[in-house]
């Protein structure tokens, strides 16, 4: 089980499991850019030295400056964290909702917030059938009104890949609910700007955007997200941060992967030619793919091949391919996987490895 610890990406997991060094595998179970990190980020690298001896900005301001040109909001609309990761608990902890609606399957971390608040959760059950798109039906909106009451929505959502309909989020906050957006695979979508919710958010007391930077800039490592609200609200959630929790070095990769446009350009150009053709296929081999705007594919593995989410990682794991087992979330069974975009000889890998367990799993019938 390669989720021992929660999530996708763990390569000293898949060490242990597969007895191969973790450089070898190639991951398809955490949804980075395969592009690897931008160019700017060595020479930020190179030049860290000489501020490791000193205490990082406690209010990060360079790297909130920048994002708040890059979304034409003000920067006190902009608290920076230790990943999306740290805002979800937080966020969480600075509103203290007494109900939160998840629409299920989503991000786990999400639930795991609300636990450790004792909070009570609404789920609303995404459906196959609807491609795991979120439609609201009158049941789902009695909790919207009740005070304190909140929404956590992906958008894109992992691991559906679906986005939220904007107009969707503005009728629940029209109906008295707080929302919190988590958009970490936002930057993916070239339609940004028609579904980003984060100018609204800057300008709205209920309504908060979580960004992650470590997805499309390929840098999970340094722990970078940001939180968009109101300046007053999240002065709260300010106050129940750790101080300089966003280290020096993190700080300066974030600004300098903000200087480098060129880098989100070749990014958009890989997703839109490489996720098309992944999907075709996967569809050739008989794996139902749920469409995707993100670097991601949530797949159902075809009936015929008996072969389960855990079982077919497993076979893919001692070929060297890490794929995520989906069934690990909530509202979804063991005939689910996830597996990210990669680059075209990757992808063509992740390919000829599926074929291979599914020839096995034929031949040994
Ligand atoms: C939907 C979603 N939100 C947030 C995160 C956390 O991102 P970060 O690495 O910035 O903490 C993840 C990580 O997988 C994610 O999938």
């Amino acid at each position: 089980m390669l989720e021992r610890y929660g999530h996708g990406g763990d390569l000293r997991t898949a060490e242990e499991a597969f007895g191969m060094a973790a450089q070898s595998f190639v991951d398809f179970s955490s949804n980075m850019n395969p592009l690897g990190p931008p160019d700017s980020v060595k020479k930020a690298l190179l030049s860290y030295a000489e501020l490791i001896g000193q205490y990082p900005d406690p209010a990060v301001r360079g790297l909130r400056r920048k994002l708040a040109e890059r979304h034409q909001i003000d920067e006190q609309s902009i608290v920076v964290g230790n990943g999306a990761a740290e805002l979800i608990d937080l966020i969480i902890r600075a509103l203290q909702p007494k109900l939160t609606t998840l629409a299920i399957p989503c991000f786990d971390e999400y639930g795991d917030a609300i636990r450790k608040i004792c909070g009570a959760v609404y789920e609303i059950k995404l459906s196959a059938e609807n491609q795991f798109e979120l439609h609201l039906e009158l049941e789902h909106l009695c909790g919207a009104a009740a005070t304190g009451s909140l929404f956590m929505l992906g958008s894109p959502n992992n691991p559906t890949g679906q986005l939220v309909d904007p107009a969707l989020i503005r009728m629940l906050l029209s109906k008295g609910a707080y929302v919190v957006v988590d958009e970490a695979f936002m930057d993916f979508v070239p339609e940004e700007s028609q579904y980003s919710l984060v100018q609204e958010a800057a300008r709205n007391e209920k309504l908060f955007v979580i960004r992650s930077m470590t997805k499309f800039y390929s840098i999970p490592g340094i722990r970078l997200g940001y939180i968009v609200g109101m300046p007053r609200t999240l002065s709260g959630l300010r106050r129940l941060q750790v101080p300089w929790s966003v280290n020096s070095l993190a700080q300066l990769i974030g600004e300098s992967v903000l200087d480098d446009p060129d880098y989100a350009e070749r990014t958009m150009m890989w997703l839109q030619e490489e996720r098309p053709w992944l999907i075709k296929e996967l569809q050739a081999l008989g794996f139902v793919v749920n469409p995707s705007v993100a670097n991601y594919l949530l797949i159902r593995i075809p009936r015929e091949a008996e072969l389960s989410a855990s079982m077919l990682q497993l076979e893919m794991g001692k070929l060297g391919i890490l794929i995520r087992d989906a069934s690990r979330f909530a509202g979804l069974d063991h005939t689910y996987i996830r597996v990210a975009v990669k680059l075209r000889k990757q992808n063509e890998q992740l390919v000829a490895a599926f074929k291979q367990c599914l020839l096995q799993s034929r031949g040994g019938r």
